[in-house]
Order: structure tokens, then C-alpha cells, then sequence
């Protein structure tokens, strides 16, 4: 019997990576395609740029990108994986799974893979799953990806939304680590009944997508931005607050939070209830935007890349999304 429940070993992140398109909006090339005006975007959001997938880019793309990259600082191969999870609410079919697309891409023979939606939550909840199969000992390197092209699920004629979000991809090699590093205390959470505050109406079998929807702009993404940001407020700190509780941590022992991306202003709330100051916490919204699964892997990788992350340092994940979702990570860099 190999799994008795018992922890045989701690989870960690062996390797990141990130891959973006070429292809990058600003401000001010949203202002001549509406009505809307670069400091209206970096007052209330913080966002200055972001990055749009053309057309034959697609999630699996982004995805593989970020993943060659995670393998190759965690000097393993797509053969020693025993794990793929692809977070996205953007695969490039709903048949079959990005993750194996991915699989087959990186070349991971017969390595299971699956998708995963908790939208923005999603790297998290993912990164959540793949800890249980390191610590039991059934599983030794699992690949975790959190990839999106929102930019062709957001509504273009809503202001109010499109200019929140941007594509991207990033990924995590999660392994075993020495005792006493990786990851300690794990939250996760849903709010059914706020489902309705984003979602894309026209995606699935309860209305397929037609010619009808689409003029009807049911086939994209509606937001309602003031409910999502009342939930946001609490519920990411909160995850924080949970995670850090959890491993007996306090908040000026944090060295680095790792928010989910969404806007500046819910991030410098988190960092006003969390009493950690915002040069503890990673922001890179302004060149991203919003890119839900992806955006907190994509920012762990510039902090790790950026020789932010040292070894014993206490970090924190903490994202929240659609769904509603939630979810945090409490974990010592390794
Ligand atoms: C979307 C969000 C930035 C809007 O900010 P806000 O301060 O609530 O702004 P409002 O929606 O009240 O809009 C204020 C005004 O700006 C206008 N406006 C909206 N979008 C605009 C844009 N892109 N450019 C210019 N003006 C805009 C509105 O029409 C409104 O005008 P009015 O006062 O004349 O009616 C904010 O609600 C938010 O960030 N919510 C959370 C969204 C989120 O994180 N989603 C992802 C979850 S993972």
C-alpha cells in the first residue's frame, strides 16, 4: 500500500516560466477602437498594457511556451512528468482537454492530463491539487499551467471590461522539496450563487453558441465589475489571511505576497487589511492586465526570474475569480 494519507514528502515549485504573445495593446491603442481614455484605465485599474494573442495563437500555444520554460529551470524533461494540469476557462476546444494538446506538444508520452476551471483561482486550486500526489508519494514532478486568450471571449463593444483583460501563460514544475521548504498552509473556496456577476451566457450546452448569441452578445464575457470587486476585496485578503494562519505565520514575516492581477486598487486594499506593504507585494498588472489562470504564475515567474524569491523566504499566492473562486498558498521558497 503505498498511500496510507500519510505526508511522505513536502511540495514545491521546482521551476516557472511564462510566455506571452508578441502582439502588445496599450492605452492608447484602445482609445482609437472606443470611447475610453488611457488615464481612465490607469486610475481605476492600474493597467498600462497588454499582450493579444493574433489570430492561430492559441491557449495551447501560450501554454507550451511557458511550460518548455518551467522544465527547463527545473532541469527535467517532459518524459519525468507524471502530471499535467492546464487552468484555463479559454481552451482552444471544450473537446479535448488543452492539456493534452499540451501533452502532445512537450512530447509527455502517456503522462495524464487534464483541465481545470476556478478561472482566475485556477493556477492556485491547481497548484492546491498537485500538492496532495507530491506528499503522498504517488507523484515526483507535476506540471501545472495557468493559460488564457481572454481577449476573444471579452466583449469588445463593453468598456467597462474589455480593457481589464490581456493573454498570457504561466507555469510551474511542482516537486518535492526538503523538509521544512515548500508549501505549508492551502485554502480553496467557491460562491456559486455569485456565478452570475461574470460569466459568458452563450458557452456551453445550456446555450450553444450561435449567429443568434453572438449579435446578441451573449457569446462574451459580461461583468458586473462593481459586485466582482466587493467580493474581491474580501475574499483575496481573506485567502491571505486563512493561508498565513494556517502556517502560523504573521504578515510582517511574509516577504512576498503574489496577488492575483485584476486591478491595482484591490491589490492596495489586500495590502492595507493584510498590513503588508505594498513593497512586499508583486505587481506587474500594468504590463499584463488582467489574464485570470495565469496571471498569478506569470508574476511568480518575474519575481522568481527577477531573483525576488530566496531560499526560506515565506511567500504567499492569493487570487480570487470567477465562479466566485478563491484560493490561497502559503509556502517557504525553496
Ligand atoms: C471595472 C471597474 C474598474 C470599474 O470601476 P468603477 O470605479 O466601478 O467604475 P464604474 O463602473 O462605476 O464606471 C464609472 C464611469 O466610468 C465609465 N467607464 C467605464 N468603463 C470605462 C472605460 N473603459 N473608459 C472610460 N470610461 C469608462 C462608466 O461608464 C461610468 O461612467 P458614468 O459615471 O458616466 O456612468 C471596477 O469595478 C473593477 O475593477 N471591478 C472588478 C473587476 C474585476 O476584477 N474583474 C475580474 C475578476 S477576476
Amino acid at each position: 500500500m503505498k498511500n496510507m494519507g500519510m505526508k511522505v514528502s513536502q511540495a514545491g515549485f521546482l521551476g516557472t516560466g511564462h510566455c506571452v504573445p508578441d502582439q502588445v495593446w496599450t492605452n492608447k491603442d484602445l482609445e482609437k477602437m472606443m470611447d475610453t481614455s488611457d488615464e481612465w484605465i490607469r486610475t481605476r485599474t492600474g493597467i498600462a498594457q497588454r499582450y493579444v494573442a493574433p489570430k492561430g495563437v492559441n491557449t495551447s500555444d501560450l501554454a507550451t511556451g511557458a511550460a518548455k520554460k518551467a522544465l527547463e529551470m527545473a532541469r527535467i524533461s517532459a518524459k519525468d512528468l507524471d502530471l499535467i494540469i492546464v487552468c484555463t476557462l479559454t481552451p482552444d476546444r471544450s473537446l479535448p482537454a488543452t492539456a493534452c494538446k499540451v501533452q502532445a506538444n512537450l512530447g509527455a508520452v502517456n503522462v495524464p492530463a487534464f483541465d481545470l476551471n476556478a478561472a482566475c483561482s485556477g493556477f492556485v486550486y491547481a497548484s492546491i491539487i498537485a500538492k496532495q500526489f507530491i506528499e503522498t508519494g504517488l507523484y515526483k514532478n507535476i506540471l501545472v499551467i495557468g493559460a488564457e486568450v481572454l481577449t476573444r471571449v471579452i466583449n469588445w463593444n463593453d468598456r467597462g471590461s474589455c480593457v481589464l483583460f490581456g493573454d498570457g501563460a504561466g507555469a510551474a514544475v511542482i516537486g518535492r522539496v526538503d523538509d521544512g521548504y515548500g508549501m505549508f498552509g492551502t485554502d480553496m473556496g467557491a460562491q456559486g450563487e455569485g456565478g452570475k456577476y461574470l460569466t459568458i451566457p452563450s458557452s456551453g450546452v445550456e446555450m450553444p453558441r450561435t449567429d443568434e448569441t453572438i449579435k446578441n452578445e451573449l457569446a462574451f464575457a459580461q461583468m458586473d465589475g462593481k459586485e466582482v470587486y466587493k467580493f474581491a476585496v474580501h475574499a483575496m485578503p481573506g485567502a491571505a489571511e486563512k493561508v498565513m494562519k494556517l502556517s502560523g505565520w504573521t504578515s510582517d514575516e511574509v516577504a512576498m505576497l503574489i496577488p492575483h492581477q485584476a486591478n491595482l486598487r484591490i491589490i492596495e486594499s489586500a495590502s492595507k487589511r493584510l498590513h503588508i506593504p505594498m513593497n512586499k507585494i508583486f505587481v506587474n498588472i500594468q504590463n499584463y492586465a488582467n489574464t485570470s489562470g495565469a496571471s498569478i504564475p506569470i508574476a511568480m515567474d518575474e519575481a522568481n526570474r527577477a531573483g525576488l524569491l530566496h531560499r526560506g523566504d515565506k511567500v504567499v499566492l492569493a487570487g480570487f475569480g470567477a465562479g466566485l473562486t478563491w484560493a490561497g498558498l502559503a509556502m517557504k521558497w525553496f
